[in-house]
């Protein structure tokens, strides 16, 4: 019997681990197969659907046994509640809550493993209290779990993007973690020539930030912190769904394009973009990096194959 691997993608968003997902199992001439996938928001749904051929279920917390059998979930849950930027209520915050949909679906469907993925300050929530909570759940169904914060920076892309991974098996397991690739790709490799002028900020922000700062980089992105700050890098800060229009600008001047904004998370020049630009930007600072997702995957598929390979 030829081997393939079934796989969830929960709170898809775009589809960022199932772009990751199908590059490296064919890497690995691993058939696979996405058996279901979930995403609430309609732009979402709709870049899904232009990318993936298939329009994801709508809200998870309304789907009842009606998920096929699989052998991996992925699932990138919201992380409003948990980040720097949103209000600290963590579990308070009904959206907190939405991570015991995980733990509801991997009690009656039980995969043999799991790769979730939240904001770094998932750990330090609450003192700490927030995610001894999460990996206590995930332990009482019967997963051997590890995690560990990645940047994308570390991983080939130039954004400074730290996010925590969970992964889960259904056995205790030799797994190490992706070693980090000594080179990103340079800025000049993601930004677009010739860039339609509605992209750049008015002269006074461009005047404004010039007698702020003078960049050491050529191309760099500029960053503006929550105190008024600018700092630039030959990288780009953490794209964020919500952030203020001119929170990055590249070379102090301009907006990120959306193809920019999805490459600098690893998505392919072929991914199609069929939303608003507003709406590209929010789906871009809410993806997981493909890149980091294919490298843990990486780590990942040669347990998964060995023991796969064994089903009757
Ligand atoms: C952090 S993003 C995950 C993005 C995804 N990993 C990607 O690569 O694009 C979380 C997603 O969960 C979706 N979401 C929030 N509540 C949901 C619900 N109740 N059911 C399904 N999806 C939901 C949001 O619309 C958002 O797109």
């Amino acid at each position: 019997m030829t081997m393939k691997i079934r796989y969830i993608d929960l709170f898809a968003g775009i589809g960022g681990f199932r772009v990751a997902a199908n590059n490296v199992f064919k890497k690995h001439k691993i058939a696979s197969e996405c058996v279901f996938s979930s995403e609430i928001d309609e732009f979402a749904q709709k870049m899904y659907m232009a990318n993936f051929g298939e329009k994801p279920f709508g809200d998870i917390s309304q789907i009842n046994g009606d998920i096929p059998q699989h052998d991996i979930l992925f699932a990138g849950f919201p992380c409003q509640p948990f980040s720097i930027i949103g209000n600290g209520k963590g579990f308070e915050d009904i959206r907190g809550t939405l991570f015991f949909e995980i733990v509801r679906i991997l009690r009656y469907t039980k995969p043999k493993a799991f790769i979730l993925e939240n904001v770094k300050r998932l750990k330090s929530h609450q003192d700490g209290y927030t995610f001894k909570k999460i990996c206590g759940a995930l332990r009482k169904l019967g997963y051997w779990i590890d995690y560990k914060v990645l940047n994308a920076l570390d991983y080939g892309l130039p954004q400074k993007r730290e996010r925590i991974f969970i992964i889960g098996y259904f056995k205790p397991v030799n797994f190490t973690w992706p070693p980090k690739k000594p080179k990103m790709k340079p800025l000049d490799k993601i930004l677009e020539k010739n860039v339609d002028k509605k992209y750049f900020a008015s002269s006074r922000i461009i005047n404004k930030r010039k007698s702020q700062h003078k960049s050491q980089h050529n191309p760099s992105i500029w960053h503006e912190n929550k105190a008024g700050n600018i700092c630039s890098y030959p990288y780009s800060c953490a794209l964020r769904a919500g952030a203020s229009h001119n929170y990055l600008l590249v070379n102090g001047e301009r907006r990120l394009t959306p193809r920019e904004m999805l490459r600098l998370q690893g998505f392919p020049n072929k991914f199609k973009i069929v939303v608003p630009d507003s709406q590209a930007r929010k789906q871009a600072g809410n993806a997981v990096p493909v890149n980091v997702v294919q490298a843990v995957l990486e780590s990942f598929a040669p347990i998964l194959k060995n023991d796969l390979s064994k089903k009757p």
